[in-house]
């Protein structure tokens, strides 16, 4: 499969990424199917891209119509049915080995023999993924970040077994979409970014948990002594903190009470409306 036989993209998910990922394939033109397991998931997930499409619409960042690009978009629950004629598939599940696994699998038996498959984990490993299928060649890490519309880098990750062609034509793909890629060639937790993000997030989450700083210190700090565009909780409010605690305890590094408190209490961030800030009141992370 090279980049130009690439017409048609599944997504497995509609959350912040999968969502986020299928409105930048369809802002590129591609064919889209994003599927999630319940209706609701998906309705949420296209929901958010059409209000996401009429944002950009607003301050003219888009090249054509939000009806132009919405209707390049499926959606479904139905798994085989959505990867059936897919050249590239791209898993964007919870962040949990077991459901990713059982995914590939699912992708093994359902996608085309040549489709490529590809993983947006955050952190784990694409090489134990791959084992899930027969063509561990065609499996590779396709990592986004939140939100995918305005961020620009992409990185690629080989597992083990990726072919060279497989991870090529996932770069090219990743520049088609109009974004930048780069090679993560070594399977390790957490890739490249969240390997340098970690310290920037979990620190400051130390610190908070062990009263030696306020939540909106920490990123005022960050932002205003270090020109961050988010501080590290602003951001966590961003990404989920239910993200960041999942790749954590994969990777079994200890978790932070601030954190632990946050996700018994199901407050995530945005996505509930409450994390570190609330965003109920439409006050936000305000530390000006
Ligand atoms: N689509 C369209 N518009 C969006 C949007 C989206 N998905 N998300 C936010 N916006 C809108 C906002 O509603 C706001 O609109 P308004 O002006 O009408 O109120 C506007 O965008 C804000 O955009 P601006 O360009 O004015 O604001 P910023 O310059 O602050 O940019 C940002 C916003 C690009 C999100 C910037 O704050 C930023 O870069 N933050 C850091 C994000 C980041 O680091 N992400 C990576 C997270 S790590 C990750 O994802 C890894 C994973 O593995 C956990």
């Amino acid at each position: 499969m090279t980049v130009s036989d690439i017409q048609s993209v599944t997504v497995l998910g509609a959350g912040n990424m999968g969502h986020g990922i299928a409105e930048v394939a369809a802002m590129a033109g591609y064919d889209v199917t994003m599927r999630d397991v319940e209706a609701d998931l998906v309705e949420d997930g296209y929901d958010d891209i059409e209000w996401s499409l009429e944002k950009l619409a607003e301050k003219d960042r888009l090249d054509e119509s939000v009806e132009e690009v919405l209707a390049r978009i499926d959606t479904t629950t139905d798994l085989e049915a959505a990867v059936a004629e897919a050249d590239f598939v791209i898993e964007a599940a919870p962040e949990r080995m077991d459901l990713k696994k059982g995914i590939f699998g699912d992708l093994d038996e359902f996608a085309p023999d040549d489709a490529i498959l590809a993983s947006n984990t955050s952190s784990l490993s694409i090489t134990e993924m791959a084992t899930a299928t027969s063509r561990p060649e065609q499996v590779v890490g396709m990592h986004f970040f939140n939100p995918p519309v305005r961020m620009d880098l992409v990185e690629v990750i080989y597992g083990e077994e990726t072919s060279d062609d497989t991870a090529e034509t996932a770069y090219e793909f990743v520049e088609s979409l109009g974004k930048t890629p780069i090679y993560v060639r070594k399977d390790v937790n957490g890739f490249v970014v969240n390997t340098v993000l970690g310290p920037f997030t979990g620190e400051p989450a130390w610190t908070v948990s062990n009263g030696e700083a306020e939540i909106r210190e920490a990123d005022a700090a960050m932002v205003h002594r270090r020109g961050y565009p988010m501080g590290p909780f602003e951001l966590a409010d961003l990404t989920g903190i239910d993200v960041g605690y999942h790749v954590r305890e994969e990777a079994g590094r200890p978790i932070p009470p601030i954190t632990e408190q946050k996700v018994e209490d199901d407050e995530l961030g945005r996505k509930t409306g409450t994390g570190f800030y609330d965003y109920e009141d439409g006050d936000g992370a305000d530390y000006e």
